[in-house]
């Protein structure tokens, strides 16, 4: 059987939806909202995104050539390689530096336009999914405690430190972000007067209806009222694109009854589900257990890949499937196009044959 799918498809109302939300944040906080190319890279849209909020924030050279329009540029890594940091550096207004071996490799030969800063572990402790769940990380930022202390004892070493990084937060609402800024106020004040912004990652489900955006703009204008040299920054990805698009598939085949198989595979397309382990949601179908319940149909959704684990998961459908039928999963635009190809921007691996010596 010939599809035409399968296929991403975004919907720009429901994209601008989400888009005029983050900018009246923007607007009645003063903070800078930034979209995080890894979750989501598509050119054309980060155009549409570059014209609603401030900019956007990517990991490498590859990531900065996707979103050339953008009117405000960070740029963060765990790693920037030797021979791009420059480049890196010369095409954003700002950067954070993941660790004090690259701070101190590279925060001198960088130039002065772009605004450097530090990416800070504080280790909190939040209940979130273990895959997104930075504080346990401990190669993602510097530690907390070993930087308060070091920038005391050793303050020449941060000459050129502008900004920090807090990437702390996994699809948390105004709650997590209440505790992340008690945890700045509480450890970083004396700090405060010595730099200009702090960038307080992404995580945030601002676009979720039910995530208090009145209280966000309070809170925000409470820090800003207590610092005001420090310029707020977020950089949400999935919350930017959150429930604007699906992604179309076939049903090619269908086995016992109650095995339909799609045109798909997980680890071709939907690779951030092998990573969560959650199957996304299907129109027209409930994500419960197999049901013996007569006016349910129930599947389990496989990819046509020969990999035994191809397995989507298992629906009940309100009819039955047949071969040709559509299966749509609904809101596929963060992650999970971007790992199809090459996430956050990083090359793909090169294919070298070798002939052992005997
Ligand atoms: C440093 C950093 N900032 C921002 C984001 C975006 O997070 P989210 O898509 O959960 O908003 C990520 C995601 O991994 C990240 O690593």
């Amino acid at each position: 059987m010939i599809t035409d799918t399968p296929y991403f498809e975004l919907d720009s109302d429901k994209l601008q939806k989400n888009l005029d939300r983050l900018s009246y944040i923007e607007k009645k906080s003063r903070a800078k909202i930034l979209h995080t190319v890894k979750s989501f890279n598509q050119t054309e849209a980060l155009h549409i995104i570059s014209k609603s909020i401030s900019g956007i924030s990517a990991g490498n050279l590859n990531e900065l050539s996707l979103a050339k329009s953008a009117p405000y540029i960070h740029s963060y890594a765990p790693y920037f390689h030797k021979g791009h940091i420059i480049a890196i550096a010369k095409k954003s207004d700002s950067m954070s530096l993941n660790s004090l071996q690259q701070w101190d490799l590279h925060s001198r030969e960088l130039g002065r336009d772009t605004s450097l800063g530090l990416r800070i572990n504080p280790k909190l402790t939040l209940k979130q999914p273990r895959y997104c769940n930075p504080n346990r990380s401990a190669w993602l930022g510097v530690d907390e405690d070993l930087f308060i202390s070091d920038l005391v004892g050793n303050p020449d070493r941060y000459d050129r430190l502008e900004g920090l990084h807090f990437h702390v937060l996994c699809g948390q609402d105004l709650g997590g972000l209440k505790y992340l800024l008690s945890h700045i106020d509480k450890n970083f004040s004396h700090i405060m007067p010595h730099i200009k912004w702090i960038n307080l990652g992404g995580g945030h489900n601002f676009t979720s209806e039910t995530y208090d955006i009145e209280g966000l703009v309070l809170l925000l204008k409470s820090f800003s009222a207590k610092y005001p040299n420090i310029q707020l920054v977020f950089e949400p990805g999935e919350s930017v694109v959150k429930d604007s698009g699906v992604f179309v598939t076939t049903v090619v085949d269908i086995i016992d009854d109650t095995i339909a198989i799609l045109d798909t595979s997980i680890e071709a397309h939907m690779l951030d589900i092998a990573i969560t382990k959650i199957s996304p949601e299907v129109r027209g179908a409930s994500k419960k257990e197999i049901s013996k319940n007569s006016d349910k149909y129930p599947y389990q959704l496989t990819g046509m890949s020969c990999i035994a684990g191809d397995i989507i998961g298992d629906y009940n459908f309100t009819k039955a499937l047949n071969i040709g039928d559509r299966v749509i999963f609904e809101d596929m635009m963060g992650y999970s196009m971007v790992k199809q190809t090459e996430f956050n921007g990083i090359d793909k691996a090169e294919f070298k044959i070798i002939t052992p010596k005997p």
